[in-house]
């Protein structure tokens, strides 16, 4: 069956058509950069802006897929968590095309669609998952550890206590200046700095499969007043730009850290939890530095790893597609009378 999925949780406007829940045919994403001026997501801007682009992006994967309208056998739209506004925008686009063609449509939760995401790829090679898993999701809005007895359940084994990984990234580039969103810039300079440069701090929590990045980012904004760094002026660097060294060393200091934290507390929850494979999904996902740990990690309890490809790591729409096909192909659907919800923690 063919899955038109849609996904507008946040600040990405995301088409892809994906076939039985696994092979993409076509996964289209427009990256809004109108939020680049304000440092972080505004709310209302992200919603007008997706019912601006839907109808092209959504044609856009149509074309790339090579199919038509006639051809999708249902529609899998992304239900929450994320913003209300937003995420009505393609609420109400993917519904009113549901009604329209008469194909059944589905909301899909976005942090169950990521743990789809990394495992589409074995799932497309025909490869059984085994389960339990421990599932780590990393992003601009979570980064939680849960625990899957099975493909259907969710149990969160820990969290962060504030801010979530990929915010801390957005939030410690914007105070330096550098652009934003902060991790892929972050995850580019990181190369340039030395990661012992800067000593700064892990938080220790009562839990060992929690997390907080607050102190960690503050302490970062301490070094840089203390160092006096000018924040770069400007668009944030390009590739063959010049960076002040000192700039380097503190962000990668601050990588290496948000690394120690999410490999640790990943690690603590593969003591405590058996588990039979790590996935490993979200934005932060696409960190060169966090892959290659979660590499390591996987090999050294011997686990096999699902860690998201880059283009389904960070918001897109394929992940959406496959996870919504699930339900479909099982002759599921939702009514019209249900809405989106702006918080919907997985398992709940
Ligand atoms: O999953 P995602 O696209 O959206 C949410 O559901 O939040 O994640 C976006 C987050 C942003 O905070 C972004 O800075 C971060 O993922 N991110 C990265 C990288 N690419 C995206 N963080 C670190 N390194 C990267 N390469
Ligand atoms: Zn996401």
């Amino acid at each position: 069956m063919l899955v038109l999925g849609i996904e507008t949780s946040c600040d990405e406007t995301a088409a892809a058509l994906v076939a039985d829940g696994v092979r993409v045919r076509s996964n289209v994403v427009s990256s809004q950069l109108d939020h680049a001026a304000y440092g972080g997501v505004v709310p209302e801007i992200a919603a007008r802006r997706h019912v601006e682009s839907l109808p092209s992006v959504v044609a856009a994967a149509f074309d790339e897929a090579g199919v038509e309208w006639s051809d999708i056998g249902g529609i899998g739209v992304t239900r929450g968590p994320g913003l209300v506004g937003a995420l009505l925008a393609g609420w109400c686009y993917g519904r009113g095309a549901s009604r329209s063609l008469g194909v059944p449509y589905v909301g899909v939760n976005h942090l169950a669609a990521h743990v789809h995401g990394a495992l589409m790829p074995v799932l497309e090679a025909g490869d059984r998952v085994a389960y339990p898993l421990l599932a780590l999701i990393v992003s601009g809005g979570h980064t939680t550890l849960y625990r899957l007895p099975t493909e259907a359940e969710f149990r969160r084994a820990g969290g962060t206590l504030d801010d979530a990984a990929g915010e801390a990234f957005d939030k410690v580039a914007t105070l330096l200046g550098l652009g934003y969103p902060g991790g892929p810039i972050i995850d580019r300079l990181a190369d340039g700095g030395d990661a012992g440069a800067v000593k700064l701090p892990r938080a220790r929590l009562e839990s060992p499969f929690d997390f907080s990045f607050s102190g960690l980012k503050a302490a970062v904004r301490r070094e840089a007043l203390r160092q006096e760094l000018e924040p770069w002026v400007g668009e944030g660097p390009g590739c063959g730009d010049h960076v002040d060294s000192r700039i380097l060393d503190l962000v990668a200091s601050f990588q290496r850290a948000v690394l120690d934290m999410l490999e640790s507390a990943t690690d603590a929850a593969l003591r405590q939890f058996p588990s039979r494979g790590l996935v490993v999904a979200g934005g932060v996902a696409a960190n060169r530095g966090l892959r290659a740990r979660m590499e390591a990690l996987a090999a050294r309890h011997d686990l096999p790893l699902y860690l998201s490809p880059v283009e389904l790591a960070t918001d897109n729409a394929a992940m959406v597609a496959g996870q919504a096909h699930r339900r479909l192909a099982a002759g599921e659907a939702d009514t019209f009378d249900q809405t989106v919800r702006a918080r919907w923690p997985l398992g709940a």
